[in-house]
């Protein structure tokens, strides 16, 4: 049994034929309310008087203006009427839209509401509520909107006309289903899931065959509330978000949607759920619960397809695209925006679940979720979770873009001549990192958020250990061609403190663009390290850098030129800075004014780092060198992050 938190939902439920007409008075007497507003939809409109009847004075308001998925508008009218009439409860009797109305008013008012449902949307037991404003759907979850009593009657579902019962019968047992893999999930709500499916598949043929079949209605709303309470603790998951994207944005009625939608989800999700798919199967009595919902669902006389219930084939792709930012990334299997489409295009059809292309993202879905399972018991946590969202990620990319076994060879082959191309000297991966400009994502997620620290970029391939040390005022170019270039600072901490005997490593390339390493004779030039003195400063002579192409012709080489960007660099100096007790900085400085700054092969210029390299005449220069010809100088002060500082 895995480790759960469960909390209880509470409120006093009333179930039983007769219930409403002989015992919603009483009821309301024991809640010690006396001003109720009652609120009505226009098909329970005339049973809500006829209810109303045993409460006498006690309603003060009726409001009848009730529509599908609240829009604001008519929330805010109920709530006027609320405070108007001087309401201390709302009364809501009708399906669900008459209920999320006596919720939109709880929530701003905190006046308890009292729900007598008419239909089996189980929204009277959830504190889930929603609101439409123009084409978007906003839902949310307050304790204040959840009824404090419920009165089921089965005797008020009996003129609930067939395909209603259908469909919101059948969103009942979507509620069921998502609850299994929804965020609050539990063995509680799961219990009341397996069951609520199970009543749900039983009753619905009949009560829908004959309306006036008490058991069956009976069954059928006990269903819905074990529906509304499941869905209530465990909340929404894909079903649920792919169902309101499609209610909001495109008008769609809320249960036949959900109907439709349903098998489509499980189809998905059941793969990647086998305890699920277990218990949804088992209180089906069927090995593929999919197809069982479908068949369920044809057999109740609702329509298959989205395009049926007005859903534009043209708005398939827009829909997958506003659903996904929705979709919980625990989702039993990984759904991008490919598989959505997918999703929708079969259900916006009408296809039947396991038709080719059902079967086909089942397939796919099995494999990706068993290799995440593969990695269920991997140790440390961080590399479960590291291995799990790659392999997530990875399988989602090759879906969407369908592909190809040419195409993965050609990558495959592409890291391999990268591999090959590869030795102590050449390092093709980190440029194939750099130019993918996860580098520079990677430096940017790790940040210090220290104010005022210097900003980092990428190390590049060209550091190398072992470098030689220099002396302050000392010369790194030992023979690098070039113009003499002075370069001095200060490293300080961000208060402004110096920081003495700071490591600082030094490399860049020569005025050919070359580094050291480049060249086949093993030389080491305008690389080299030191240390900060007392006063935190450093200073040493070097040659000034020159632009230079990263190396090109490897396989990254190929991507750039298949991509038509340049290899380019502009010119810069690297540093690494390393001291106890503070952030390891590596950066660069670049040269102001250089013709490749907004064009980095490798993305790494940041404004910060672009400095004003001074030009200056022969003559007399610091540490005592007298100049024969032009040299240049430039200033850089570092500020380090304590190490204790982390990106968040
Ligand atoms: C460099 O600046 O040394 C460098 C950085 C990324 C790729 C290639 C070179
Ligand atoms: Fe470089």
């Amino acid at each position: 049994m895995q480790p759960f938190t469960y909390d209880a939902l509470t409120g006093r439920v009333v179930f039983g034929p007769g219930t409403a007409r002989a015992g919603l008075a009483d009821e309301v007497s024991r809640l010690g309310v006396s001003r109720l507003l009652l609120i009505t939809d226009t098909r329970a409109a005339s049973l809500a008087r006829e209810l109303a009847v045993p409460l006498g004075g006690r309603v003060v308001g009726l409001f009848t203006g009730v529509q599908e998925h609240v829009p604001v508008t008519v929330a805010e009218a109920a709530r006027q009427q609320a405070a108007e009439t001087g309401a201390d409860a709302v009364l809501s009797i009708g399906g669900g839209s008459a209920t999320g109305t006596a919720k939109a008013v709880a929530l701003t008012t905190g006046l308890p509401v009292i729900a007598v449902p008419t239909t089996y949307a189980g929204s009277e037991v959830t504190p889930v509520w929603g609101l439409t404003e123009g084409e978007r759907k906003t839902t949310g979850t307050d304790s204040r909107v959840r009824p404090r009593l419920v009165l089921y009657d089965p005797e008020l579902t009996v003129s609930l006309p067939p395909g209603l019962t259908a469909a919101s019968g059948l969103n009942a047992l979507a509620h069921c289903a998502e609850a299994f893999w929804a965020p609050g999930r539990n063995p509680v709500t799961a219990l009341a899931a397996a069951e609520g499916i199970r009543v749900l598949a039983q009753a619905l043929p009949l009560a829908v065959k004959d309306g006036t079949e008490l058991v069956a209605r009976s069954d059928v709303l006990y269903g819905a509330y074990l529906a509304g309470t499941a869905f209530g603790t465990a909340g929404s998951g894909l079903h649920h978000k792919i169902c309101h994207v499609l209610g909001g944005r495109y008008g769609l009625p809320h249960a036949q949607t959900h109907a439709i939608v349903l098998p489509y989800v499980l189809a998905v999700n059941l793969p990647g759920a086998p305890e699920a798919a277990a218990r949804i199967g088992r209180a089906l009595d069927t090995a593929d619960p999919a197809a069982a919902v479908q068949a369920l669902a044809a057999g109740l006389g609702l329509p298959g397809g989205l395009r049926d219930i007005g859903l534009r084939g043209d708005d398939l792709d827009e829909a997958a695209e506003l659903i996904e930012p929705a979709v919980p990334a625990d989702n039993p299997v990984p759904v991008g925006v490919a598989e959505l489409r997918t999703l929708l295009r079969a259900a916006w059809a009408g296809q039947p679940v396991t038709d080719e292309a059902a079967v086909q993202a089942a397939r796919e879905a099995a494999v990706t979720a068993e290799v995440l399972a593969s990695f269920a018991g991997a140790t440390p946590p961080r590399y479960k979770e590291l291995a799990q969202s790659l392999v997530r990620n990875l399988h989602a990319f090759a879906r969407e873009i369908r592909l190809t076994q040419e195409e993965w060879q050609f990558g495959i082959d592409f890291l391999t001549r990268a591999g090959h191309i590869t030795d102590d000297r050449r390092q093709e991966f980190i440029l194939l990192s750099d130019v993918l400009g996860m580098s520079m994502l990677t430096i940017g997620i790790n940040a210090p958020t220290a104010a005022g620290a210097t900003e980092s970029t990428v190390v590049g391939p060209f550091f190398v250990a072992g470098a030689p040390e220099t002396p302050l005022g000392g010369d790194i170019a030992n023979g690098a061609q070039g113009r003499p270039c002075y370069v001095s600072g200060t490293v300080t901490d961000t208060a402004g403190q110096p920081i003495a005997g700071a490591r600082i490593d030094i490399w860049q390339s020569d005025e050919d663009g070359f580094y050291d390493v480049q060249y086949p004779d093993g030389r080491t030039a305008a690389r080299g390290w030191l240390r900060t003195g007392p006063d935190g400063g450093y200073r040493f002579w070097s040659v000034h850098p020159a632009p230079y192409p990263i190396p090109d012709d490897g396989p990254v080489g190929e991507l750039l030129e298949a991509a038509g960007r340049g290899p380019m660099r502009p010119a810069h100096l690297h540093f690494r800075v390393v001291v106890p007790g503070y952030r390891p900085l590596v950066t660069h400085i670049f040269v102001a004014g250089d013709e490749y700054l907004d064009k980095d092969a490798v993305f790494g210029v940041k404004e910060s780092l672009i400095v004003e390299f001074t030009e200056h005449p022969p003559g007399p220069a610091p540490e005592g060198r007298p100049m024969s010809g032009p040299w240049s100088r430039v200033t850089f002060d570092m500020v380090l992050a304590p190490a204790a500082e982390r990106a968040t």
